[in-house]
């Protein structure tokens, strides 16, 4: 019998009213037209530019797909680990690490809210895509992990849906659990709202439609870069 003890018990009960994505079948199937999938080993536009700017030893990405973020952060000398709920996605980035020769780069498949962290610090944390996703009773657990694995003052790049960008739907986190929606956009006061709590923010703006095979970026994006206060 289900019996809710825990605040972990009952962020799993809630998981189980989220429709969520079947990401195994989708980086196995590849039929739904992601730009991050056919722009798989083009990072983040506002990744290189950090690296440009800022002299870092360590990062660590949530959500890293088939990592393209990660591996150009290892090709660029940095200790990179990364993870992915998708075993798929994983198997593929560890083949397009290989390919590249990025050394210095850790993969693990898993959920990022059973992963145990609590020993770990980084300079940067990066999640391109994955707090859109996140239901909304994971959010302010999302956050403690992020502050809690990044060093003092350390950066924090966010990529997320914006809500006219066109990427998907603003919605209300109470009808969150009625619709059938994966994902949602945020608005740049939500953003400011919620990651001013413990973070300063640096810059939040819109991206550009930006694609080539050295850097990529889309315009239905927010683009934020964040420091733990
Ligand atoms: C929109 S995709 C972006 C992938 C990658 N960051 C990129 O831009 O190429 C979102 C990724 O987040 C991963 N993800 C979603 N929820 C997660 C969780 N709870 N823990 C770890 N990864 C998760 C998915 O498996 C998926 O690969």
């Amino acid at each position: 019998m289900n019996f809710i003890n825990t605040l972990e018990d009952l962020y799993d009960m809630l998981d189980l009213y989220i429709q969520g994505v079947d990401w195994d079948c989708f980086y196995m199937e590849r039929n739904k037209p992601a730009p991050f999938l056919k722009y798989n080993k083009s990072p983040d536009k506002c990744v290189v530019d950090f690296l440009k700017g800022h002299s870092i030893r360590n990062a660590c990405e949530f959500g890293c797909g088939e990592g393209r973020n990660a591996i150009y952060l290892a090709c660029n000398n940095v200790a990179v680990k990364a993870c992915d709920l998708s075993e798929v996605a994983i198997e593929n980035a560890k083949r397009n690490a290989q390919e590249s020769k990025a050394g210095k780069v850790t993969f693990e498949a898993g959920n990022l809210f059973a992963l145990d962290l609590k020993d770990e610090k980084y300079e940067l944390v990066i999640d391109s895509g994955v707090f859109h996703h996140l239901p909304p009773h994971r959010r302010l657990q999302y956050r403690e992990i992020v502050s809690d694995i990044l060093e003092e003052k350390g950066y924090f790049i966010l990529v997320c849906f914006s809500a006219d960008g066109g990427g998907a739907e603003e919605v209300d986190d109470y009808d969150f659990y009625k619709s059938k929606q994966t994902g949602a956009a945020f608005t740049e006061e939500k953003l400011r709202r919620f990651w001013g709590e413990g973070f300063e923010i640096i810059e939040i703006r819109k991206g550009e439609d930006i694609a080539q095979p050295q850097m990529w970026e889309s315009s239905y994006t927010y683009i934020c870069l964040l420091r733990k206060a």
